[in-house]
């Protein structure tokens, strides 16, 4: 089965984990960053996988556009969506279901939180202040959810 994981990353998390779902997908997977593909045919794809990361509580305006734009062609095909942050439980799912349509969140076959990281290096000097002061957090920390990609691959493979 052919799959296209559709992704904007920020600092590399999101991107991180659609590399690990694309190894747990296996060989007809391809990634493909939204940064540098405005315009991409979904036609070989037998299914398409889409994970933003969330920004002040929103999932990024590409992947808005990317769904809005895509809607028809994406409810012809297998899905699965998505989010990369740092939150977790009810925030986080809340986070979720703002971050998708309803229309695609009843068609996907997986939606899931995966968890994120606050990568301080990376930051610039206003996104460390908004963390410090919002979150808290001035060292670098991790909350990826293994255990969410896991399920979320066996349930693109399986179902
Ligand atoms: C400036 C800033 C704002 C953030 N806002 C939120 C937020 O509102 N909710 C949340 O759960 N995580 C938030 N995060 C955490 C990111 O969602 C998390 O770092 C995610 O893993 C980033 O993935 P990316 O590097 O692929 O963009 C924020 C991070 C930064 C740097």
């Amino acid at each position: 089965m052919k799959t296209a994981i559709i992704y904007v990353s920020k600092h590399g998390t999101t991107e991180k984990i659609a590399h690990q779902i694309q190894q747990g997908l296996g060989l007809e997977t391809e990634l493909i960053d939204l940064k540098n593909n405005a315009h991409i045919d979904l036609s070989p794809f037998d299914q398409i996988i889409i994970g933003g990361s969330i920004h002040a509580g929103m999932i990024q305006n590409s992947i808005k556009d990317f769904y809005n734009k895509n809607a028809v062609s994406l409810l012809e095909k297998r899905l699965g969506l998505f989010i990369s942050c740092f939150y977790e439980g009810e925030i986080a799912q809340k986070q979720l279901e703002k971050a998708y349509p309803e229309v695609l969140k009843k068609h996907a076959i997986s939606i899931k939180v995966m968890g994120g990281e606050m990568l301080i290096d990376k930051m610039n000097f206003f996104e460390k202040l908004i963390v410090k002061k919002v979150v808290g957090i001035t060292q670098t920390d991790s909350k990826i959810k293994i255990e969410n990609i896991q399920e979320f691959i066996n349930e693109m493979r399986n179902s």
